[in-house]
Parts: structure tokens; C-alpha cells; sequence
């Protein structure tokens, strides 16, 4: 089955009781054993619930991995995940990852042992050069939120499986639909599926896919004996918006091209970041390594007061954190997304005081340019 076709029946086939044609939300805690060891494979909700399962079966197979767990969040993802490695492990991080990865890594994994070195992954020699005896993963997040820089996923993957770590990559920004990372070489996937997966604004969650039977064994363990798990009815959510992943990532793409361009030319804008345009700096990569450049860009109005400006005056575009639903949000990643990140470091990322962020829904595009239009024509000239 080609990416549509699996997104709308992978793991989703009509419920065995009723021919239910939309999976059912087992909203149950328990189930019914007919006697002692004597049950139809589901005995506990935190273990089994056959909502998440489908979900879990539609997740692996539109990343191509063998198999997938939910979790109750993106960073409850992240975190199953780094529980794979035991205290004196080492991890090279992209250092321009998601604030809340990093405040996870940084003020919670680093006081049970593990070793985080944050470098620039734009350069795959940067990843090797850090890679030491401990070294047993390397999380990338490609493109980074919100400057949008890339990594090379072949070219890392590569380097990690010579030095024998796991290569993680973060594919919230692109979805399965324009980047499939195991496909490349990753070893695991991991999502925030309160992004474009659910697509709608309406669930948090997160989600592991990968391809290494041991992994995959002891993660179905850690979910189940750490419990982070999602809930049923946030299944179903989930596997709602992925049913449309196809036809509303082709939107935000197209939409995203037309206001990166909008931007670019816009007199009071200075710079864009969006993989999509030529002038960013790694166009070549975006296009060999994704097969589109998605809703996700930012750029520079000047000043914290411009960024506060625009905020404030948008109509359409809705102010707030997160990204991939259906509607325009705009945010202010200094002040909300990465406030965890030190002043500094912000800085050095390009994550200054004046950046604002993007997530280009799917409305009709004229209608968001003339939001932005009318919000930014308000900011005083950089
Ligand atoms: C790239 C990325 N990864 C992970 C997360 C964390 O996901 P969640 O908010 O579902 O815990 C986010 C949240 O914004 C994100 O943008």
C-alpha cells in the first residue's frame, strides 16, 4: 500500500463485533478473564487496550518501522526512550533541539547519570568528533524548531551505526509524510503526536517507532512498567487526524511556501528560515532528504516589541504554543517554546528576541498573508 492508503487502513481494520468502520474507544480499564491465565489477550489497560494497539499498528507502518508505543506525551516519548541507557551513558544532542527536550535532559536525566553534549549537528563530523567509549545515542531533531536548521539523517546514521549508538531522530516537524528517518538509517522515530499526527489541536501524546527487536522489547517494557501510556480516547484522536495526514500536510506545504515567499519579500521582515526557500542555507539537503518542506518557518521582526506587536495584533493567525494543527498559530519561541534555554545560548542559536514562529495552517492562504500583512505593516521599521 502506498502513504495515503496505509494512513487511512493500516492497524484499523473494521471492529470484529460490529463492522464498526471507525476503530472503537475501548474506554475500559480491565477486561473479563474467562479463568485463571484464560483471557483474549488484553488483561490490563496500562499493558494492552486495543484502541492504542491500532494506533501503535498505524504508526509503524506509516514510519516503516517495525513497531511503534504511544505515550501520554512527546517528551513522555523522549523520555521512554533515553530510559533505554543505563547511568554513565553518553548522548550527543542537535543543540538547537526543543526547549522542553532539553530542560529534560538537562535538569532531570543528567542527576540519574546520563551525559549530554549539545552540538551543532549541521555538520556530521561536529556529531563524531563529541562521539566518546560511552557514547550510546545520538537525538537529533531535523528541521529544528524554530530556525529550521537540518542534519544529514544518512550521514549521521552512518556515523552512528560505525561507532555502535542508536541514532534518534525527533520527526515531529515533517511527519512520515514528507520524512521517514528509519528509512534513512535512524534506528528510532519519536513524535509528539499532539502535532501534525493528530493535526487538529485537540490531544496531547507522543510516540516511539522503531526496527531493533531488544529496543523494541524493552520499550513495549518501559511503557508498561513506567506507565507513561496514551489514553484511549487520545488514541483515537490521533489516529482520526492521521487518516487526513496525506491531504492536510500537502495543504500546509503548499501554504507554507506561499508565506515564506510572502515573507521574504515583505519590507519590514529581515530574515526567513524555512528549508523551502533557496536562500536557506541547506535547500539541497531539504530536498534530498524530504519529499516537501511543510508549514513550519519563522522569522525576524526586529525587536521583542515587533514579535509582541505581531502577537498582538494577528486575527486570524491564533497567538499561542505548539504547532501542526489545522489553524494558523503564531508564538514567540524566546518568551514560550524555548524559555527554558539560557539567554545566551538562545542567542547563539538565532533564537533572539525579535524571532517569531510560524506554524502555517490550512486555511485559505490568502487569507493568512493578509493577517500577517496587516499585523506586521504595524511594527516599526527594522
Ligand atoms: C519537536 C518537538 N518534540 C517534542 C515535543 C514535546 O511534545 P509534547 O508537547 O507532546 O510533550 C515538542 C513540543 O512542542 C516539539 O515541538
Amino acid at each position: 500500500m502506498k502513504f495515503s492508503s496505509k494512513a487511512i487502513h493500516a492497524g484499523q481494520e473494521p471492529d470484529p463485533t460490529t463492522g464498526a468502520v471507525s476503530v472503537p474507544i475501548y474506554q475500559t480499564s480491565t477486561y473479563a478473564q474467562e479463568g485463571i491465565g484464560k483471557h483474549k489477550g488484553f488483561e490490563y489497560a496500562r499493558t494492552q487496550n486495543p484502541t492504542r494497539s491500532a494506533l501503535e499498528k498505524n504508526l509503524a507502518a506509516l514510519e516503516g518501522g517495525k513497531a511503534c508505543f504511544a505515550f501520554a506525551s512527546g517528551m513522555a516519548a523522549i523520555n521512554a526512550v533515553t530510559t533505554l541507557l543505563s547511568a554513565g551513558s553518553h548522548v550527543v544532542v542537535s543543540d538547537n533541539t526543543y526547549g522542553g527536550t532539553f530542560r529534560l535532559f538537562d535538569k532531570i536525566l543528567r542527576n540519574f547519570g546520563l551525559e549530554f553534549s549539545y552540538v551543532d549537528t549541521r555538520e556530521p563530523t561536529n556529531v563524531e568528533d563529541a562521539m566518546g567509549a560511552t557514547t550510546r545515542m545520538v537525538f537529533i531533531e531535523t528541521p529544528t524548531n524554530p530556525v529550521m536548521s537540518l542534519t544529514d539523517i544518512r550521514e549521521v546514521a552512518e556515523i552512528t551505526r560505525r561507532r555502535g549508538a542508536r541514532l534518534v531522530v525527533d520527526n515531529t516537524f515533517m511527519s512520515p509524510y514528507f520524512q521517514r528517518p528509519l528509512e534513512l538509517g535512524a534506528d528510532i522515530v519519536v513524535h509528539s503526536t499532539t502535532k501534525y499526527l493528530n493535526g487538529h489541536s485537540d490531544s496531547v501524546g507522543g510516540a516511539v517507532i522503531l526496527n531493533d527487536q531488544e529496543d523494541i522489547d524493552r520499550i513495549r517494557f518501559i511503557q508498561n512498567a513506567a506507565g507513561a501510556i496514551l489514553s484511549p480516547m487520545d488514541s483515537w484522536l490521533v489516529m482520526r487526524g492521521t487518516k487526513t495526514l496525506a491531504v492536510r500536510m500537502r495543504q500546509h506545504d503548499e501554504n507554507g511556501r506561499v508565506i515564506a515567499q510572502f515573507l521574504t519579500e515583505h519590507p519590514k521582515v529581515k530574515k526567513v528560515h524555512y528549508p523551502g526557500l533557496k536562500s536557506h542555507p541547506q535547500y539541497d539537503l531539504a530536498r534530498r532528504q524530504m519529499s516537501g518542506f511543510g508549514g513550519m518557518l519563522s522569522f525576524e521582526s526586529g525587536s521583542l516589541k515587533n514579535a509582541a506587536c505581531i502577537l498582538e495584533n494577528v486575527r486570524l493567525c491564533t497567538p499561542g504554543e505548539s504547532l501542526g494543527g489545522v489553524e494558523t498559530l503564531i508564538s514567540h519561541p524566546a518568551t514560550m517554546t524555548h524559555a527554558s534555554v539560557p539567554e545566551v545560548e538562545r542567542n547563539r542559536l538565532g533564537i533572539t528576541d525579535g524571532l517569531v514562529r510560524i506554524s502555517v495552517g490550512i486555511e485559505d492562504v490568502e487569507d493568512i498573508m493578509a493577517d500577517l500583512d496587516q499585523a506586521i505593516s504595524k511594527i516599526d521599521a527594522i
